[in-house]
């Protein structure tokens, strides 16, 4: 008898409850009125007087198992049933972080190199009237920029409004604003008219660097751009500076880094000159000034702009300039940062 028991312990022990039906199997191998722990009760009658109370207790121990595991087989699959899923619901879900864009990566970088020398930062809108875009900053009435193939207009005629088409025109709000000494950079989206391809697209971004307050000087500048360059691009970068025009600076430059890429030995990127365009800059005309309402006479100051896509093209060598805008996940996922 005790044998028999321990038999139907060991199945009962090593039961698996694998169909969505086994609960109701189980229930009827071993406690429906023909199952194994009835026929073992039904032994029980021909047992011994001296060995009935112990295999008594033990069958009842028995069924006890048996219906304790029933019942949890029976949650079980009423769980599954009706959350209609197979899966471990409570299992913590894997959750697939994302990344900073490479434009954002890129302007935190060159924000945090000019916040180092004292720079602040500062933003303006995107719809921007002509004083702010084109007039304060000097252009000429008949300037080729203020045509229609450059500007995206959005009301013509006395009170022109247009999307900015550079960040210039955060100059001149600050300038407005405020009084010198002035160290500033405004980085944000402009637009262009422009038909898109791999070298031009209709918005891009941009960091316009302004210093203002008495005595600053071209060196001033230069020595800027120069610690600028070094930080973003390593400490052996050289920085060149070409005679350019600009309506809103007098005299003008544009910078050129040594090429990053074949350290100025000469390559496809820099077309074998061994330097690389990367920004616009001069002395603030003084007309400039005293549009903003700051007197020339007392104070100078240096501006530059940059294009932060040109910038991330070079550090990444990422030549078509879609890509920044196209958000494919796949492009996108290849720019870890903690920045
Ligand atoms: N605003 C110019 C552009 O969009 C860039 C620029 C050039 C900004 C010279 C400046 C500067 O502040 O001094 O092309």
């Amino acid at each position: 008898m005790i044998e028999q028991i321990q038999k139907i312990k060991n199945e009962l022990s090593s039961y698996e409850f694998k169909a969505s039906d086994a609960a109701e199997k189980f229930r009827i191998h071993f406690l429906g009125s023909k199952g194994a722990i009835k026929g073992l009760y039904s032994l029980l009658r021909d047992v011994p007087n001296d060995q009935k109370k112990e295999c008594g207790q033990q069958i009842n121990a028995l069924k006890e198992e048996a219906e304790q595991l029933l019942e949890q087989a029976k949650k079980q699959t009423s769980n599954t049933e009706t959350k209609g899923a197979k899966e471990d619901l409570t299992k913590p879900t894997e959750t697939k972080l994302g990344s900073h864009h490479p434009l954002s990566i890129i302007r935190r970088e060159i924000i945090d190199v000019f916040r180092k020398i004292g720079f602040s930062v500062s933003e303006g809108p995107e719809i921007e009237d002509d004083w702010h875009n084109f007039s304060a900053l000097n252009f000429p009435p008949e300037h080729p920029a203020r045509d229609m193939q450059d500007t995206f207009f959005i009301e013509k005629g006395e009170n022109e409004i247009a999307l900015r088409t550079h960040t210039s025109s955060v100059q001149v709000r600050v300038m407005e604003n405020s009084t010198p000494p002035i160290r500033t950079i405004s980085p944000g989206r402009v637009y262009r008219n422009e038909a898109i391809s791999a070298r031009a697209h209709c918005f891009f971004h941009q960091i316009e660097g302004l210093y203002i307050d008495e005595g600053v000087s071209f060196a001033d500048l230069k020595q800027t751009l120069l610690f600028f360059a070094q930080e973003v691009f390593g400490e052996k970068t050289k920085i060149r500076l070409r005679p350019s025009y600009f309506p809103f600076t007098e005299p003008s430059a544009e910078v050129d880094v040594s090429c990053t890429i074949c350290k100025s030995k000469g390559c496809n990127v820099c077309k074998y000159t061994g330097w690389l365009e990367i920004l616009g800059c001069g002395m603030v005309d003084p007309n400039v000034l005293e549009a903003s309402g700051i007197d020339s006479k007392k104070y100078s100051g240096f501006a530059f702009g940059m294009g932060v896509e040109r910038i991330a093209q070079l550090k990444y060598k990422v030549n078509d300039l879609r890509m920044y805008s196209e958000n494919d996940i796949r492009f996108l996922d290849q720019f870890k940062s903690t920045l």
